[in-house]
């Protein structure tokens, strides 16, 4: 079964460094199977990269040790059934003022877990603008 992780983090990236990560992420990530998507607000991040987890979890050894983010926060790895991303290699959006507020809302939350409707209102917001690019 395939695997689907969602983290957040703070972006200490560049314009110009997202668009490095992003270009050479598609490459990598279609060698690995990997399907996802990535939204940079002006100081959060966050991505879901779904797939074999072995391909994931080599992603994310080399992403969390990325020096263009910090304070890389995993908030789900669940097994999957179906790619909610099965187009995209890595589908980008920018985001608004909003969608920072909701990253930032996950990443300081009050315990451990994190709010469900948060949760899944990220999740929602990441698609919708991976049909909005498409
Ligand atoms: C926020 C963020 C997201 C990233 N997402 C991906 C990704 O989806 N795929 C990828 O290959 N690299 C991604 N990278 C870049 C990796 O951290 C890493 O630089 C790249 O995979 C090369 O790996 P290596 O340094 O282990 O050779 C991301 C980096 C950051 C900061």
């Amino acid at each position: 079964m395939e695997g689907s992780l969602l983290y957040v983090s703070r972006r200490l990236a560049s314009p110009a460094d997202v668009q490095d990560i992003v270009s050479a992420s598609r490459v990598r990530n279609a060698r690995l199977q990997v399907t996802g998507a990535l939204v940079a607000c002006e100081d959060r991040f966050a991505q879901i990269l779904e797939g074999p987890r072995p391909g994931v979890d080599a992603l994310m050894d080399s992403i969390s040790r990325d020096r263009r983010h910090a304070d890389v926060d995993v908030l789900l790895y669940d097994d999957i059934e179906r790619r909610r991303f099965p187009g995209w290699s890595l589908a980008y959006s920018g985001a608004s003022v909003f969608v920072d507020g909701l990253i930032r809302a996950l990443a300081d939350r009050p315990s451990s877990e994190p709010d469900p409707h948060h949760l899944r209102r990220l999740i929602n917001i990441m698609q919708e603008f991976a049909r909005a690019v498409d």
